[in-house]
């Protein structure tokens, strides 16, 4: 890894106090960034040497502290990730939800990054550069019944990804999606533990329960946050600059489809 490769790069990267955000914070830091992140609680342990503040992103005054914190502490931003997201709605399917799931896996998954991107693109177009990443998931292309809200509104975000990147291309800014598979956060793991004790079933049995459902991972092992921030940070990088609008999916294979 190259220490310099994010020298004098500004970059902000909601949610990075656990799991895959917090792996792209860290990477971004090694490679020389500033980095800003933000969460809904203080960090457990202290982010060395990267910026924070407690904002709910799934609300609209929370992305305005975000944006407006970042904006200070770093005097602008080269690099947006929106890491935020998440799926709060349990199992029965589509039938037993209402609209405050619904609405909450859309303030959660696609309007925090739409608000964020919204407050920290002016500037990035009157600087004519500039890189955002949206953290999407292969839910938008397998919805599983117990996280419907959650795979609709992680579509919708790569499918808004998609416009804005070519909204914005010609202003000089790359806008592309990440999509990860099953990835061992604390998030999954906290899925896989309640699996292990709905069925009565040892943890890595579980583990395997959890990948199965999604169709498997044919490379044999979930992902770690790393493997995601890897693919994040490249594309925030110089060596991605001819890389805008896609979509990029690390899953170490469940997708069945191209
Ligand atoms: N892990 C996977 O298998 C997987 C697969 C596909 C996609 N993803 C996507 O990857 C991203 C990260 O997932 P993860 O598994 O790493 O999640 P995680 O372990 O739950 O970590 C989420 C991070 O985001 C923060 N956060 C959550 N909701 C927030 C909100 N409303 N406002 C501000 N901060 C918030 C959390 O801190 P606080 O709780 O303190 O707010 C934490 O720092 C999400 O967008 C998720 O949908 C994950």
């Amino acid at each position: 890894m190259d220490d310099t490769e994010f020298l004098g790069k500004r970059v902000v990267v909601t949610g990075g106090t656990r799991g895959i955000g917090a792996a792209i914070a860290t990477r971004f830091a090694r490679a020389g960034a500033t980095v800003f992140t933000t969460a809904r609680s203080e960090p457990v342990a202290p982010l060395d040497g990267i910026h924070f503040v407690v904002a709910d992103l799934s609300t609209a005054e929370g992305a305005s502290i975000a944006a407006t914190r970042a904006t200070e502490v770093l005097g602008g931003v080269d690099v947006l990730v929106n890491g935020v997201g998440g799926s709060t709605s349990g199992p029965g399917g589509a039938l037993v939800l209402d609209d405050d799931d619904w609405l909450a896996a859309i303030n959660a998954n696609l309007l925090s990054a739409v608000r964020m991107d919204r407050m920290l693109l002016p500037r990035m177009i009157d600087r004519g550069s500039g890189v955002i990443v949206h953290v999407s998931s292969i839910q938008r292309h397998l919805p599983m019944n117990w996280s419907l809200p959650y795979a609709a509104a992680k579509a919708a975000l790569s499918n808004y990804s998609k416009g804005l990147a070519n909204q914005v291309a010609p202003r000089g800014i790359r806008v592309n999606a990440v999509a990860p598979g099953l990835t061992e956060t604390p998030a999954v793991l906290a899925r896989i533990r309640r699996t292990a004790a709905a069925d009565a079933i040892a943890e890595e049995e579980a583990r395997w329960r959890v990948a199965d459902s999604l169709g498997g991972i044919p490379l044999g092992r979930l992902g770690t946050a790393d493997d995601i921030a890897e693919m994040v940070v490249f594309l925030s990088s110089e060596r991605a600059g001819w890389i805008t609008g896609g979509e990029f999916v690390v899953d170490g294979g469940t997708l069945p489809i191209a």
